[in-house]
């Protein structure tokens, strides 16, 4: 089978692969009908992140057919349409039954880093019960795309964890597909404003489109004195990293009002100065968290309600003999304008 396999740090191929093969009873292996490419997946080839080797197969996101399932898995059978979650659950371990998927002791975000992921013709998913979900008769499959991962997070570790409430300030730092993600998702509980920070105006003007009040441009410096102006000096209540370096999670410090939440969603590399000579008097809270996707099957409904519509995050569309040129259009998002990228593997 073709797969998308990372050489090391820089290097990948687009190569064939064997089939993939059941290995516990509780596998199950998915035909890849359409995959997508993720901000982290460049972290990888940069080096970022090392538990993910030379030889694996990249990508977890996706949705499919299954194609095989192991003698343990009842809750899926041959030919089943189903959604692959980035995190794979036991549902069984002391995590997963506090509905922390992220930090099962046998699963966690292990697809496409420590075992082969979704970016092939076929992948095995271990912990099939728990890690799947069924496609309704009739549903978008690039529409779901999104809910393996971008969604949840977005909502899980942006809005759940920022405490979004109705009539509050949202600022969300980063308008990637995450940032974007939490904006759209931040709108199920009607905050009064929602103002997007980035350098790059075109995703500031995607922002506007998708629900933005206010977008600020970061690229001067000046983005906190921005930010306190449009919120009578007070700041946001709730503040969403979505980018992972220190300067911009530096300035959700400066602009988070006193009572509020810094919702870390990046995924950082380096220290960041934490500065609490300023913060300790302002009864604030940070929260850090990978997500679980402990929502995947609440925002399916709303994406099959037609409350939320996450196709609109796509730009481009690509055959998975492309798929280099797919990553070359989404690392250069700047010059392509690239969202999100739909890959179709059969
Ligand atoms: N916590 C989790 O579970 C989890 C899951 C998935 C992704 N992530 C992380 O979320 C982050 C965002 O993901 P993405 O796919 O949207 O990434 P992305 O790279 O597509 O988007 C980041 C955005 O930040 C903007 N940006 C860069 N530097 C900036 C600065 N100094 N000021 C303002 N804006 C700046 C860029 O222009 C871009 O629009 C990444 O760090 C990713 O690894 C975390
Ligand atoms: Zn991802
Ligand atoms: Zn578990």
């Amino acid at each position: 089978m073709k797969a998308l396999v990372y050489h090391g740090p820089g290097k990948k191929a687009l190569e064939n692969r064997p089939m993939p093969r059941i290995e516990q009873p509780t596998d199950a292996i998915v035909g890849i009908t359409k995959t997508t490419i993720c901000g982290t997946d460049l972290h990888i080839l940069k080096g970022d992140v090392p538990s993910c080797g030379p030889g694996r197969i990249l990508g977890h996101e996706g949705v499919g057919i299954i194609v095989e399932t192991g003698a343990g898995v009842t809750g899926f059978k041959k030919d089943d349409s189903v959604l692959i979650s980035c995190i794979s659950s036991c549902g069984k371990c002391e995590y997963c039954r506090k509905g922390m998927y992220s930090h099962c002791t046998t699963g966690g975000w292990i697809l496409g880093n420590v075992i082969d992921g979704t970016q092939a013709e076929y992948v095995r998913i271990p912990h099939a019960d728990t890690s799947l979900y069924k496609i309704p008769a009739g549903a978008d499959e690039e529409a779901l795309v999104l809910l393996s991962d971008i969604l949840p997070t977005g909502f899980e570790c942006g809005v759940l964890n920022g405490k979004v409430q109705p009539g509050s300030t949202v600022a969300i730092v980063g308008a990637g597909p995450i940032g974007l993600a939490a904006l759209l998702t931040a709108q199920f509980y009607s905050p009064a404003a929602v103002i997007m920070v980035d350098l790059d105006d075109s995703r500031l003007a995607t922002a506007r489109q998708f629900g933005a009040t206010a977008t600020v441009n970061s690229t001067d410096g000046k983005a906190a004195e921005a930010i306190l102006k449009l919120t009578e000096g007070r700041g946001a209540d709730t503040v969403i990293e979505a980018v992972g370096i220190p300067t911009t999670f530096e300035l959700c410090e400066e602009i988070v009002a006193p009572g509020g939440v810094i919702a870390n969603v990046g995924v950082h590399g380096t220290s960041t100065a934490l500065h609490l000579e300023r913060l300790w008097d302002r009864n604030i809270t940070i929260t850090t968290r990978l997500v679980d996707t402990v929502s995947t099957a609440m925002l399916l409904k709303t994406v099959q309600s037609g409350k939320l519509d996450p196709t609109r995050l796509i730009t481009h569309r690509f055959k998975l003999d492309a798929i280099l040129e797919a990553y070359e259009t989404f690392a250069h998002a700047a010059d392509t304008k690239a969202l999100k990228v739909i890959i179709k593997a059969s």
